[in-house]
């Protein structure tokens, strides 16, 4: 099998579960060293045991610069340098619409999925210049693209920003040979659903495979070849995309199977 990330070091934040840790997998399988970086110690340590040596587990939580600086050095102390930068983790937060939302919700919402994505942007500048460039892959979602789309109003608001957050990265960042793209997930079956009472009646009915245009059921290996995509030589003049990889979800959603918020 060609090794398409041989000699590369990694960070995937939220890297013990879901997409996370099938990219963990898939990039260890291609040669890369992976720092994982999740606020979860025990699904941490399981992946980094069951990984080997390619990986280190460090406990990280992405609403704080300073996990997140400690995440990267890790990987400039234990493997040499910082390559890629794949900022994962998310959690669907509050399920709250226009009129009953809090301030302090809102906040919340916007610390875990939008400052955090800003802040490992930031974290990944010094050490991936130091490498002569590197590639940094945000995670939006279907539900921040498409209007009306598929999830909560501060969850779709902030994967939102996400996309401009991406493009306006790339666009300064480019100059340092840096890249910044963005994977759009549509919808897939992981613990992000099954620990919001949105998704559990679209879990239990299993609808999952009947929202989009193509009838399949997502499987966290697409997200995780996409990563490789964009981790990899093989996206080198590719910057400031945004990827869907949604069967069709954000060209057309079903109207039968619906996770409003
Ligand atoms: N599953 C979907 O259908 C879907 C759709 C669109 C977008 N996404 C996005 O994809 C990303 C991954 O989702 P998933 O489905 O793999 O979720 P998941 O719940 O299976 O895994 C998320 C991981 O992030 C970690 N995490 C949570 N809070 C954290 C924090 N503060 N700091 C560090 N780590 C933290 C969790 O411990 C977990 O290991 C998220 O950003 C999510 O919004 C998922």
């Amino acid at each position: 099998m060609t090794q398409l990330l041989q000699g590369r070091v990694a960070v995937i934040t939220g890297g013990a579960a879901g997409f996370g840790l099938v990219s963990a997998e898939k990039f260890v399988a291609h040669g890369a060293k992976v720092v994982i970086a999740d606020i979860d110690a025990e699904a941490g340590r399981t992946a980094q045991e069951r990984l080997g040596d390619a990986v280190r587990f460090v406990q990280t939580d992405v609403r704080k610069e300073s996990d997140l600086r400690e995440a990267v050095n890790a990987a400039v102390t234990h493997f040499g340098g910082l390559d890629v930068m794949y900022h994962n983790a998310g959690t669907v937060g509050t399920p709250a619409g226009i009129e009953e939302m809090a301030v302090e919700q809102w906040n919340a919402a916007m610390d875990m999925l939008l400052t955090a994505s800003m802040l490992a942007v930031k974290v990944s500048v010094e050490p991936m210049k130091a490498r002569g460039g590197g590639s940094i892959i945000l995670t939006s979602s279907g539900a921040g693209v498409r209007l009306g789309g598929s999830g909560p109003l501060a969850y779709s608001t902030a994967k939102s920003a996400v996309l401009m957050l991406g493009q306006h990265s790339a666009l300064k960042l480019g100059k340092h040979r840096i890249r910044v793209n963005t994977i759009v997930p549509g919808a897939f079956r992981t613990a992000l659903w099954d620990k919001h009472a949105l998704g559990s009646g679209m879990l239990a009915e299993n609808k999952f495979a009947l929202m989009q245009p193509l009838p399949i059921e997502g499987n966290p290996r697409y997200i995780a070849d996409a990563a490789l995509f964009l981790a990899s030589d093989m996206s080198e003049f590719v910057t400031g995309v945004i990827l869907p990889v949604d069967g069709g979800l954000t060209l057309h959603r079903n109207s039968h199977a619906s996770i409003e918020g």
